[in-house]
């Protein structure tokens, strides 16, 4: 395959078959999680005429944060903030996805409300180190598990995530389902022992994700809406019984629905390379 040849994919027309990956920078604002002006030189850099851009995981809820200053798209701040960002990439002609984050467990109780608890499908530790809102990395904390109602809440945010980010001028959006996140906690069965309709069979473990791209694709037409997922991955400390049926079952739930694409990341990593990096980063 010619990678620098043009590939349609669903209504764009891509100059060569060479995507820019979302990739987590924290260098939003500390308090009010809106990009800086930093954002736009850095993905106006980066964009080219006819290429897709899939910028970094960004929280639809303040319970959804896990990392310091990672931005969000929850408030009107920060769908302002971002405009002047999509109209960098615009500006050059390329097209420019967002990608919409929960890490559930992942999190830390200095970036949730009042200090409570991170929430998951279950109260299960992960291994590792979770980051705090103040650079620190200390042993994570044992997760709150949802309630039910709470899980409508959330496939809300991301609704309202979703508008947000077509408010700012995204060419469409990505779902995080992969890297050990809420979405992958609720898919995976070391991660969800839950016994309503959201766990046990795999349709049950399933149902957040489907819920969660039925929900945006009230407000975007599906062929604008992509999804990560990170089958046979540890990262996070999720794993699966049986992730072949998992994950046949997932693919085939999406591609009846039409997504624009599927983003699946290749299972390298090892839990662990995140404390790596920040040693060598010295933070
Ligand atoms: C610093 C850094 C930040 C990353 N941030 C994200 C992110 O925000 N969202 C995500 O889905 N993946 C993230 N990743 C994973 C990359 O998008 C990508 O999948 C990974 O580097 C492996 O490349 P590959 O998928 O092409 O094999 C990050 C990786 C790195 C090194």
């Amino acid at each position: 395959m010619k990678l620098s040849t043009p590939f349609q994919l669903g209504p764009f027309r891509l100059a060569n078959r060479i995507v820019m990956p979302p990739l987590t920078r924290m260098r939003a604002g500390r308090a009010d999680g809106a990009p800086s002006p930093l954002a736009a030189a850095y993905y106006g850099q980066r964009a080219t005429e006819g290429g897709l851009i899939i910028a970094e995981a960004t929280q639809i809820s303040q319970q959804g944060q896990g990392y310091p200053q990672t931005p969000g798209i929850y408030t009107p701040d920060q769908v302002a903030a971002w405009r002047p960002v999509v109209q960098a990439v615009k500006k050059r002609g390329g097209i420019f996805f967002l990608q919409l984050w929960h890490v559930g467990r992942i999190s830390h109780s200095s970036f949730q409300k009042d200090g409570g608890l991170p929430v998951a499908p279950s109260a299960i530790r992960p291994a590792g180190n979770a980051f705090t809102n103040e650079f620190k990395r200390v042993p994570h904390e044992t997760p709150r598990a949802l309630e039910l109602n709470e899980i409508q809440r959330i496939v809300a945010d991301y609704r309202k995530a979703a508008e947000n980010a077509k408010q700012a001028g995204f060419d469409g959006i990505e779902i995080h389902a992969a890297n050990g996140y809420l979405i992958q906690q609720f898919l995976e069965d070391k991660t969800n022992h839950r016994t309503d309709r959201y766990g046990g069979s795999i349709e049950n473990r399933a149902r957040l994700l489907f819920e969660v791209v039925d929900a945006v694709s009230e407000v975007w037409p599906i062929d604008r809406v992509g999804v990560r997922i990170s089958p046979f991955s540890d990262v996070g400390d999720v794993a699966d019984s049986d992730p072949t049926a998992l994950y046949a079952f997932v693919v085939e739930g999406l591609a009846a629905r039409g997504i624009c694409f599927l983003d699946l990341i290749e299972a390298r990593a090892r839990a662990g390379l995140v404390d790596q990096t920040v040693r060598r980063q010295g933070l």
